[in-house]
């Protein structure tokens, strides 16, 4: 079985294909960042434009790299959301018109899911696992229990994880995309010189909360005159900052495992996913806590952690092997939550 698959959610435009051998034939990402630099962010217009202009190439060397043609393809599958509506429906439509004139299946995946089923693709992950996806969009905690079958126990009240890395990154002028630069800052710095709040640390469930955290750098900022805003004490502020939000990680997630243990006492395994999984900080603090509860920790490796297309066609696979698939009148989402009984949250928690 080969499925070629689109992503275009956000600033990332990627095609690939992969197998159900579970291999990547393909995986082609052109990167928007230095479009959006200019503007410190990505910018909604942009984005969509580039992608219309880039996609038809990227799709073009994704096939030939991995060597098929449109005949040799069991399906297509495109992000059907959520993410930045343009360029959902650029990446929507141009999956549309490839399986329509190629007359093979289509199917709209959740960007989300893409990123929850990336670890069955390299690392064979068997349900049911517990996944911490922390992305620039979205901080949540869920039980994967199968295809489709997710249960959300925790999420953010305010900004997603990524966000405040390039939130408090842009404030310290560290440049754009915001969490690699922190965390290379970091590095050299002392994480107990600035005291900063651990938010929600302590109370019951799995919520996550950062945007008290992103003031609290923005307060001992002030503190400093601009000339006095040295490379040590950058690297010092990047530092308390990032144990700061590895402690509330690890606090949170420490609740999630409890629950999962107990209702699932056949799972084993914590799945880091999303682009901030590529921090090695934070990495080496989750494995110390799954370590201590006789979990597992698996995180993609780098290049699947971030927006990808192989993820995509992954999650596509998944669920057209289980006889799904989607009719080419599927309306792009810009909001779709992975279990959409899960109560709901104010600030960020409910863009998914
Ligand atoms: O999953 P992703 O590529 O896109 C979204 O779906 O959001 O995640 C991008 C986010 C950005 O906020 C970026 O700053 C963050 O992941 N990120 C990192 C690191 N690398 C990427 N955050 C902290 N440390 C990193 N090394
Ligand atoms: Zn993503």
């Amino acid at each position: 079985m080969i499925v070629l698959g689109i992503e275009t959610s956000c600033d990332e435009t990627a095609a690939a294909v992969v197998n159900d051998k579970r291999e990547v034939m393909s995986n082609r990402v052109l990167s928007q960042l230095d479009d959006h630099r200019p503007y410190g962010g990505v910018v909604p217009e942009i984005a969509a434009r580039a992608h219309l202009e880039h996609l038809d190439r990227l799709v073009a060397e994704a096939m030939d790299d991995a060597g098929v043609d449109f005949a040799d393809l069991d399906a297509v599958a495109c992000t059907g959301g959520p993410g930045l509506i343009g360029g959902v429906m650029v990446g929507a439509m141009t999956a549309k018109a490839i399986a329509f004139a190629t007359q093979k299946p289509f199917l709209a995946v959740n960007h989300l899911e893409g990123h929850a089923l990336t670890v069955r693709l390299t690392d064979d992950v068997a349900f049911p696992y517990l996944l911490l996806l922390v992305s620039g969009g979205h901080c949540q905690v869920l039980i994967v229990e199968g295809v489709g079958q997710y249960k959300r126990i925790g999420t953010t009240i305010d900004d997603a994880v990524g966000e405040a890395f390039d939130k408090t990154a842009k404030m310290m002028g560290l440049g754009y995309p915001g969490g690699p630069a922190l965390e290379k800052t970091a590095e050299s710095g002392n994480p107990d010189r600035f005291g900063l709040p651990r938010p929600l640390r302590g109370r019951p469930g799995c919520d996550f909360s950062f945007s008290g955290l992103k003031t609290a750098v923005r307060t001992y900022l002030d503190g400093f005159p601009i000339e006095q805003q040295t490379a040590e004490v950058k690297a010092d502020l990047a530092a308390s900052f990032q144990r700061a939000v590895g402690d509330t990680l690890i606090d949170r997630t420490r609740n999630a495992i409890f629950e999962f243990m107990r209702d699932y006492p056949t799972g084993k395994t914590l799945v880091l996913a999303g682009g901030v999984a590529a921090n090695k900080y934070l990495r080496t603090r989750l494995t110390e806590l799954t370590d201590q509860a006789g979990m597992t920790l698996v995180a993609p490796p780098l290049e699947l952690c971030t927006d990808n297309a192989a993820m995509i066609a992954w999650a596509g696979l998944e669920r057209f092997r289980l006889g799904q698939h989607d009719d080419l009148d599927f309306k792009p989402r810009p909001r779709w939550p992975l279990d959409p009984e899960a109560p709901k949250r104010p600030g960020a928690g409910v863009k998914a």
